[in-house]
């Protein structure tokens, strides 16, 4: 048991972690600051029995090709658009992700951004900072716009975008929806209401993008979407960069075609102060930390060892993503579930 090979991609693992999956195998973590860089993570993955990687790492055909050994990846993260996954399968190699965990975590980002760019927040201390505030109250100073009794549009409504729904009942918002697949039972327990998507884009106030990114879902907000939205209203997004089609929302911002934005994820990721978002007032911005506190990063790494751990002894891991690989013999059919 104890000749596999695990490699993590990053040196920020939890001991715990760690030593979970150390009963198990040889760990060997990469020892730098930042991610690998390619060279090194596909010669790491050629002996390797299990990658332990996070969003940053690209898992493609070209991995997998130098991966002979390799039985899973674990990726330490909910989204898993950085593997191939159809890929993965044909190889018989199991992906799981970290669902759930940061699922709380994440809807609270969510509504910081809200509030945050609502209310000018990051705007307001920037003020303070560059000695910008010189009359001690007046009228019509750094205002904003209500969060309570507006529309908040949630698009997709999985395990995300329903815990946002049920912070925003509580700030008095009203709830509208679009999902590819219209859950019912969801929208009585939440008291939300679907929408087509062309109508979430009409009637949000603020609209909170919780979508995977899939190829369906990739620049599906462009300029014709944000068209479609009042000029009084603000874009969040804790999902996916590529979502949204980030030149599309700069114009709309500098031109005020919308009010604001709140986002914590980028097409192309970091961006720094030289980016065009960046320049902007109107727009909170945060560094993809939405899942990001102490407890939850912890836990996720936990569960990404959990599945290395089941992968490599031959069990179904918890939360694996591509149930058809079981189908190709990944784990022996009595320990398949
Ligand atoms: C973070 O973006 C995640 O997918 O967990």
């Amino acid at each position: 048991m104890t000749d596999f090979n695990i490699y993590v991609s990053t040196n920020e693992v939890p001991r715990s972690a760690l030593d979970l999956m150390r009963a198990v195998g040889k760990v060997r973590v990469f020892d730098g600051a930042a991610a690998p860089p390619r060279d090194l993570l596909l010669k790491e993955v050629a002996g390797a029995d299990a990658l332990f990687c996070v969003l940053t790492e690209k898992v493609d055909a070209e991995l997998f090709a130098r991966a002979a050994k390799l039985k899973a990846v674990a990726n330490m993260a909910v989204g898993f658009d950085n593997i191939d996954l159809a890929e993965a399968t044909r190889k018989g190699v199991m992906v799981t992700n970290t669902p759930d965990v940061l699922t709380e975590t994440t809807a609270d980002a969510t509504m910081a951004l809200v509030l945050a760019a609502a209310r000018r927040i990051a705007e307001g201390d920037r003020l303070i900072r560059r000695g910008g505030w010189k009359l001690r109250w007046s009228p019509m100073m750094m205002v904003g716009h209500d969060v309570y009794g507006k529309t908040l549009g949630i698009y997709g409504l999985g395990r995300i975008g329903a815990a946002v729904a049920k912070r925003a009942s509580g700030f008095g918002m009203k709830l509208v929806y679009y999902d590819s697949n219209r859950n019912r039972d969801l929208e009585e327990r939440l008291g939300a209401s679907y929408v087509p998507f062309d109508d979430l884009l009409k009637e949000a106030d603020f609209l909170t993008v919780h979508v995977p990114l899939l190829p369906s879902t990739r620049k599906s907000i462009g300029g014709r979407q944000l068209g479609l939205m009042k000029k009084t209203a603000y874009i969040i997004n804790t999902s996916r960069g590529q979502v949204i089609d980030e030149a599309s929302l700069v114009r709309a911002l500098e031109e005020k075609t919308i009010a604001g934005a709140g986002i914590d994820v980028f097409e192309d990721e970091p961006i720094g102060p030289a980016s065009p978002i960046a320049k902007l007032e109107n727009v909170v911005l945060t560094p993809h930390l939405a899942s990001a506190s102490v407890e939850t990063r912890t836990e996720m790494a936990m569960m990404a060892a959990r599945n290395v751990v089941a992968a490599l002894k031959g069990e179904v891991p918890p939360n694996l993503v591509n149930r058809e690989v079981l189908r190709a013999g990944a784990v022996p059919a009595d320990r398949g579930s």
